[in-house]
């Protein structure tokens, strides 16, 4: 795959994961005005929806129908955006910029912020059913799926990960800590993207494990990557404030290990990614390539 075809099979299926959640999102007349404006603020502010694709990829590499997990893709999009709003918040970073515009509670207020978060999570959860629609997906695989982003996005996963990030401010933390701050906050959100790709699109237990080990060695080298950025990043190209981490005296990859070892330990963890997808042939080459994208990125 080259340039040129990796960045038209990301924005062709960016295209088909925003149809989906504008869709699913403007059928909700329901929804009072202001809400929704909230809602649809942060959802189509412009992020790269990398966990939508790579819960797309992962059905693709073993071999299921990637058209009627959409709803499914668009769902993990919502949850990880209600996290940034939330994320952002005065009482959390503080940041105000996102995805290259004011933050949510800028435009619209903190209780708005807070709701609007609330809004795109519980939301969520309806839409994953929708992949029932297409007739590809059991009924059990989007009870599985429920309960591995539940598990993903909730205390046991994002949530713990956030709360011992924050916790840990201004106060030195050891490695474990560390890690388990990056593999809740940011890895269990990846990880389970890509198991429920695997997932339905019907993938063997073996498929599943290898591609578990992906995803866990992917979202380490992508939350090392955003620590790396908030260093040494353009804030313009990130859309985001850099020095944040600095700013609130995080404990970050490269507080702990300094910048060149950070950059080598995301480099050797994506080198672990690609490996595990040594079971696989072509059809994994798009999540192969985001391993290689994730390292490169500026945004
Ligand atoms: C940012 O995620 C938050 C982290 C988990 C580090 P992304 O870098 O994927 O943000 P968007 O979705 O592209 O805005
Ligand atoms: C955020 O980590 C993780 C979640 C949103 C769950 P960060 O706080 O480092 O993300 P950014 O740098 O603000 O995007
Ligand atoms: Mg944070
Ligand atoms: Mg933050
Ligand atoms: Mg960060």
């Amino acid at each position: 795959m080259n340039n040129d075809d990796f960045r038209k099979e990301l924005n062709d299926k960016v295209r088909l994961i925003d149809q989906v959640l504008d869709n699913y999102l403007s059928i909700s007349e329901v929804i009072p005005e202001i809400l929704s404006q909230a809602m649809r603020y942060s959802m189509f502010a412009g992020g790269k929806r990398l966990r939508p694709i790579l819960l797309l990829a992962s059905a693709e590499a073993v071999g299921g129908n990637t058209e009627s997990l959409l709803p499914a893709a668009a769902a993990f999009e919502m949850v990880h955006t209600y996290s940034l709003i939330h994320d952002d918040l005065p009482a959390m970073d503080n940041d105000d910029f996102r995805r290259g515009q004011p933050t949510n509670h800028k435009v619209f207020g903190e209780a708005m912020a807070i709701l609007a978060g609330d809004g795109l999570l519980t939301h969520a959860f309806g839409l994953i059913t929708e992949c029932s629609d297409s007739g590809n997906v059991s009924p059990e695989m989007i009870i599985t799926v429920i309960k591995e982003l539940s598990l993903a996005a909730g205390p046991c996963g994002m949530l713990g990960g956030q709360i011992v990030d924050i916790h840990s401010e201004n106060r030195p933390i050891d490695k474990d800590i560390l890690h388990y701050i990056h593999s809740h906050k940011t890895g269990a959100l990846f990880k389970a993207c890509i198991r429920a790709g695997a997932i339905m699109g019907g993938g063997s237990a073996a498929q599943l494990a290898a591609l578990t080990q992906y995803a866990e060695n992917l979202g380490l080298a992508f939350q090392i990557t955003d620590d790396v950025l908030d260093v040494e990043g353009d804030s313009g190209k990130m859309g985001k404030t850099a020095g944040s981490d600095a700013r609130l005296k995080k404990s970050t990859y490269p507080s702990i290990y300094g910048l060149e070892e950070s950059k080598k330990l995301a480099a050797d963890a994506v080198d672990r990614a690609v490996a595990a997808l040594n079971m696989f042939g072509k059809e994994a080459d798009l999540l192969r390539r985001v391993a290689g994208y994730l390292l490169k990125r500026e945004q």
